[in-house]
């Protein structure tokens, strides 16, 4: 069978955009694992730091350059020279380095370094040519480019890829845009700008408004084929677009989305649980994907059903993201063949009598506990026995 699918780069940031989240900071020794990680799971870009913002940025962007296998190792560089020969120093140690430099280029982020537009213009003109000339894969980025007037941001964009930038990056940095909106912008961009179709599109959504995961699969509709992503989506204020999200949508539904990444699923888990840990900053109990609830029931209608098929409630299976197996938790809502069920998976068979007496004493405690635990139906079993 041939393959139909087009593959989206999958660039991770969680070590820079995820890290610049407020009480994120990791130390040297996490980051080298977590970029281990990434790199072994698949990820085609990690971007590994902001090498200007501290010695020890510098000096993780500096050894995960030097210890990437298959990755493509990126450091993020301000619209300055010195950013950007400082984030070369840090990446050129890689096998496959990229810069990646940027600057707001919406109204509002203008008056910042209160440049007017021409200046600007300038500005991106001189600093992707400063990185081009220095390394030969350069990411441009116009910050805030969803508030950024139409005919501007054509103008930068174009600016920037005849600077030599092979990856023009569109951030959402406020995660101001919606989905049809996203689609949109990269679609026409990509037919309005010059030389468009010598350089890779990517999207870079944030979840102010909690829509980046659809922002992100939309500008792939619209033709960005590169996503901007952390795990658990970590990241500034609401965070960034999940990778584990991204990547299971286009798994499952390639139906409606023919899109294929490089990344090993089953190593999602393993890699969430590490970030939430590392971070401090724990997984929802409810989040897609990696969340604790996320392949758990509890109501006896889903484990009944989940018992007969899976797939009745379930449209991945817990395998494919790395877990082990769904998780009927023992609440008030299990029903009888659920309670058979875990008695059997601990190894106690029961009559049928019996286990009507269990089941009422196990809904009674159930209404007492918000979860009711192995020991506590082995306890139930043994008060049975014991009253037979
Ligand atoms: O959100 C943003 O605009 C960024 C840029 C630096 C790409 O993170
Ligand atoms: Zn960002």
């Amino acid at each position: 069978m041939t393959n139909t699918k087009e593959r989206v780069v999958i660039f991770d940031t969680t070590l820079r955009d995820g890290e610049q989240s407020p009480g994120a900071t990791m130390t040297h020794a996490e980051k080298l694992e977590i970029a281990e990680l990434l790199d072994d799971m698949g990820v085609d870009i990690i971007e590994a730091g902001f090498p200007i913002a501290s010695e020890g940025d510098f000096r993780a962007v500096s050894e995960i350059a030097q210890r990437s296998k298959q990755s493509v190792i990126c450091g993020l560089a301000r619209a300055q020279y010195g950013d950007i020969d400082r984030c070369w120093e840090a990446v050129k140690h890689a096998a496959q380095p990229r810069i990646h430099t940027f600057i707001g280029t919406s109204p509002l982020h203008r008056a910042i370094p209160n440049l007017d537009m021409d200046e600007m213009a300038q500005r991106i003109h001189d600093t992707v040519t400063h990185a081009r000339n220095l390394c030969d894969n350069v990411q441009w980025s116009p910050m805030d480019a969803t508030r950024t007037e139409w005919d501007y941001l054509c103008r930068t964009v174009e600016i920037a890829i005849k600077a030599g930038a092979t990856t023009i990056n569109i951030p959402d940095t406020v995660g101001y845009t919606a989905p049809v909106e996203s689609a949109d912008l990269i679609r026409n961009l990509i037919a309005t700008v010059p030389g468009a179709d010598s350089v890779i599109f990517a999207t870079h959504c944030h979840n102010d408004l909690g829509m980046a995961t659809a922002n992100s699969l939309a500008a792939v509709a619209g033709g960005a084929r590169q996503i901007e992503c952390t795990i658990n989506g970590l990241g500034e204020r609401a965070g960034n677009t999940a990778l584990e999200e991204v990547v299971m949508a286009l798994r499952v539904r390639g139906d409606i989305m023919p899109y294929e990444t490089r990344i090993d699923t089953k190593k999602l888990m393993h890699i969430s649980r590490r970030v939430a840990t590392v971070s401090g900053f724990a997984v929802q109990f409810n989040k897609a994907i990696v969340g604790k609830n996320a392949f758990a029931h509890e109501s006896g209608i889903h484990q009944d059903g989940m018992l007969k098929n899976a797939e009745t409630f379930e449209i991945m299976r817990p395998e494919d993201v790395g877990l082990a197996a769904t998780n009927l938790v023992m609440g008030k809502h299990s029903g009888r063949a659920a309670l058979r069920d875990k008695l059997r998976q601990m190894g106690v068979e029961v009559g049928d009598n019996q286990l009507k007496d269990i089941f009422v004493r196990f809904k009674e405690l159930a209404d007492r506990k918000k979860e009711v635990y192995d020991d506590d139906i082995l306890a139930l079993v043994t008060a049975t026995t014991e009253g037979d």
